[in-house]
């Protein structure tokens, strides 16, 4: 039955829900907020009223306020309240230590309800365990976001921004903002485009980035950008990925990669700080190459070490299939070493096969040194084998040895993912330890099987390393292909706690260079201007040499806080499908709104 709803009139908030302590005994409050929790005592009637800072408990007492204790008792979940009372310290037995406001309680004179409430489709105070499905919540985004998590992770990444913007500025950067509504740009993946109204059968694309137009800034003499900028990209999304999500995006002119270096660096140290973080710069350094060959990952987690192990030296001559196969094709066969693994059962490493077979592993080897030398190779290799394996790959008595062969980029992927993998599952992340550093000299091309050609494995504006540059040349021009996919680029991730946080590079500012990137793209000189032809031109007018780094804010926030969901770390996030479950959107839209757009649908 509907309630009568009381008027606030001029009444004022006098503190938040979060903020009242034990010194405040005495003072007569207003407090505004939903109710979380009602709890009726006979003559007593508790209510936890709650607003973004906190909770604090209201007390209504028959005897001394016997109206707004009847009042009390008409109010239910998320019934929005003001109530007026006396804030008096809690007894001993009574307080709350896991409430800052804990200490007190409100004595209520007064209640006003402003405002009734449908009983919420999920409950809001259950724990982490046992919260509704995460599309009920993100279909209820509203309610999702009145629990307390969100509300503080929300405000800390208002504080990031805010952090951000103070920096740049101190660097003397300026704020630019670049258009929405423009055409196709180069990061890689599938375009959101908008149909024009104007031009029948011409589209506008939504940006992938603000890549083209950052540079454009620095030929315009700009010299150094920066925006907090939404991109838009239509891929495949995974777990710290969206379709729509914000850079602190960055470009400057007479850039080196060192100043790049620096310039994040100390914005990573200010942003982390905002946590209590102390990042140590310089950070530390890997090449790609490195990187991969030691990690099996460009973006490895350098809070625990568990480094791949070349297990080839101690193999040679192996009849054992699977690993003289590998080797022979130019393959690896590689391992990694659990310290204190010699415990996982059998159903452990089944699962740990299944893991790696997602990866394109074919099958996951292991050793076990416990009490007994125990193994899935014992009978293909024999006993001395597989110890010379395990002392190769460094091993020791109570540790196991997961071993998996293949073509590299296999081995890479597949173990590398099993690296973060079995450090999840066997807590070997130390806790509240941050581990920066810079994966440097990316290739510059990445041979695509499908297709059977290159593409730009940053962009195609990134400059090659310029000791490259003859290889390049002989590479494009002397029609040696096969050296395309050696080529370094100066081209760099920062990379925290295993998260890639940024990611940018030094631009080519020469045409000739530029030329040779697209002739090794396969795009002809007529379809590279077509694409960016006002690029092109733009470059031919005085382009100083620049770079830069664009920063993803939900990242940052997923390395910041170890939040794993990237959805946690932004207000209104779409599904793994692209979906926006509140609003449910993508919608169809009316016949003449089509007719506008000279579009027909043509049903499957
Ligand atoms: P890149 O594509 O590497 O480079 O993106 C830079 C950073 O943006 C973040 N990021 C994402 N965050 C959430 N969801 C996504 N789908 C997503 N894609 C990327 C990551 C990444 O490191 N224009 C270049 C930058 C440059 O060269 O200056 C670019 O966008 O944190």
């Amino acid at each position: 039955m509907p309630i009568n709803l009381d008027h606030l009139g001029e009444l004022e908030r006098t503190h938040s829900c979060g903020e009242l302590r034990a010194s405040d005994a005495g003072r007569e409050v207003v407090l505004m907020g939903w109710i979380a929790v009602r709890r009726d005592f006979g003559p007593l009637t508790f209510i936890d009223l709650r607003d973004r800072d906190g909770l604090t408990q209201v007390v209504f007492d028959a005897e001394d306020a016997s109206a707004a204790h009847a009042r009390a008792k008409e109010v239910r979940g998320e019934y929005v309240v003001a109530v007026r009372g006396e804030v008096a310290a809690r007894d001993e037995g009574q307080r709350n230590p896991k409430l800052p406001t804990g200490d007190v309680e409100v004595r209520a004179r007064e209640i006003l309800v402003l405002n009734e409430a449908r009983t919420p489709p999920f409950q809001l105070d259950a724990p982490t365990e046992k919260l509704a499905a995460e599309e009920v919540r993100l279909k209820y985004r509203y309610l999702d976001l009145r629990r307390p998590f969100f509300q503080k992770t929300l405000r800390l990444r208002a504080r990031v921004v805010g952090e951000i913007h103070r920096y740049m500025d101190g660097e003397g950067f300026t704020e630019i903002e670049t258009p929405i509504l423009i055409k196709s740009t180069p990061e890689g993946a599938r375009d959101y485009v908008v149909p024009s109204r104007l031009y029948p059968g011409r589209f506008y694309a939504l940006p992938q980035s603000p890549q083209i137009f950052k540079q454009i800034c620095m030929i315009a003499g700009l010299d150094k950008y920066y925006q907090i900028a939404r991109c838009f990209r239509d891929e495949d999304l995974r777990a710290d990925r969206q379709p729509e999500f914000t850079q602190l995006d960055v470009e400057f002119s007479f850039a080196t990669r060192e100043q790049v270096y620096r310039l994040i660096e100390g914005l990573l140290a200010r942003v982390f700080r905002l946590v209590g973080a102390e990042l140590q710069a310089p950070f530390q350094r890997l090449t790609y190459a490195e990187a991969l060959r030691r990690y099996g990952s460009d973006k490895p987690d350098l809070r625990f070490g568990m480094e791949l192990q070349d297990l080839a030296p101690a193999l040679e001559g192996t009849t054992f299939a699977p690993f003289a196969a590998a080797i022979e094709k130019g393959g690896e066969v590689k391992g990694l070493v659990v310290r204190g693994g010699a415990h996982l059962s059998r159903k452990a490493l089944d699962e740990l096969q299944e893991f790696a077979k997602r990866y394109g592993a074919g099958a996951l080897a292991w050793v076990k040194l416990g009490d007994e030398l125990s193994s899935s190779l014992l009978k293909a290799l024999g006993e001395e084998a597989v110890t010379r394996v395990a002392s190769r790959a460094g091993a020791e008595k109570g540790d196991a040895l997961l071993i998996i062969a293949g073509r590299a980029s296999v081995v890479a992927a597949s173990l590398g993912a099993l690296r973060n993998e079995v450090a999840r599952r066997e807590k070997l992340i130390p806790p509240n330890v941050f581990a920066p550093l810079w994966v440097t000299e990316f290739p510059m091309f990445e041979f695509n099987e499908t297709e059977g050609r290159f593409y730009a494995m940053h962009h195609p504006f990134t400059s090659p390393l310029d000791e490259d540059l003859p290889l390049f040349e002989r590479a494009v021009e002397g029609g040696e292909t096969g050296l395309l996919g050696g080529l370094r680029a100066k081209a760099y991730d920062a990379v925290v706690n295993g998260v890639e946080v940024a990611g940018g590079s030094i631009r080519i500012h020469r045409r000739d260079v530029q030329r040779l990137v697209f002739k090794a793209l396969g795009l002809t000189e007529e379809k590279a201007r077509e694409r960016f032809g006002f690029f092109l031109d733009a470059l031919e007018y005085g382009t100083p040499p620049h770079g830069g780094i664009a920063a993803g804010i939900e990242r940052m926030l997923m390395a910041l806080t170890g939040i794993e969901n990237i959805r946690d770390l932004m207000a209104f996030p779409k599904t793994a499908s692209a979906a926006d479950l509140m609003i449910d959107a993508p919608g169809a839209i009316d016949p003449h709104q089509l007719d506008e757009l000279h579009i027909r649908i043509v049903e499957d």
